[in-house]
């Protein structure tokens, strides 16, 4: 992990996507609601994968389950985080800006609704909108290295 004033980088490879899996259940112990992040990569860099490991370890949904909300926008996934040895319920929001191509419509999606303070909110092709980035508390980025592997970087800022 990297650490200045108010930014955290923690950086993970994966050779497959059974790995993404298993990265994304290392983020879900690192994302403490209220989080907004933006999720970032090329088409088929495994974003949706990595939501499905993430979806996973929050006991929100089987890994089958998620699929990508390109046509639905938005997906909703409801799950418990161990904090304090406490159970916490978190609202696990998966979004696809892709096909969102104005203010107005992104206004329609009621993003504003989903800051709950137990959710956990991941915005694919959310950095299309300066509203998003401006409202967004980081980002997680996924790069495709060679073949099956990806470096993936989640940014957390305070
Ligand atoms: N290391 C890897 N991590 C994730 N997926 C991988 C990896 N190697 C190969 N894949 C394959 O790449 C594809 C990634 O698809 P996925 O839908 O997760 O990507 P995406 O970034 O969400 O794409 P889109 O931009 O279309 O939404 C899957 O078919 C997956 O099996
Ligand atoms: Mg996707």
């Amino acid at each position: 992990m990297t650490q200045t004033a108010d930014l955290k980088v923690h950086q993970f490879e994966s050779h497959s996507a059974r790995e993404t899996i298993e990265v994304g259940h290392r983020i879900a112990e690192l994302l403490v609601p209220p989080r907004f992040l933006i999720l970032r990569g090329d088409l088929g860099a495994g974003k949706t994968t990595l939501v499905k490991g993430i979806a996973e370890a929050l006991d929100a949904a089987e890994p089958d389950e998620v699929t990508s909300p390109t046509f639905t926008l938005i997906h909703e996934y409801e799950g418990t985080r161990t904090s304090g040895g406490h159970k916490e319920p978190v609202m696990l929001y998966h979004l696809d800006l892709y096909r969102i191509q104005n203010e107005r419509q992104l206004d329609s999606l009621g993003l504003n609704d989903l800051a709950s303070p137990d959710s956990i909110v991941l915005v694919e092709w959310g950095e299309k909108f300066p509203s998003v980035v401006k409202r967004s508390q980081g980002e997680i980025e996924m790069r495709t290295t060679r073949g099956d592997s990806r470096s993936i970087t989640l940014t957390l800022r305070d």
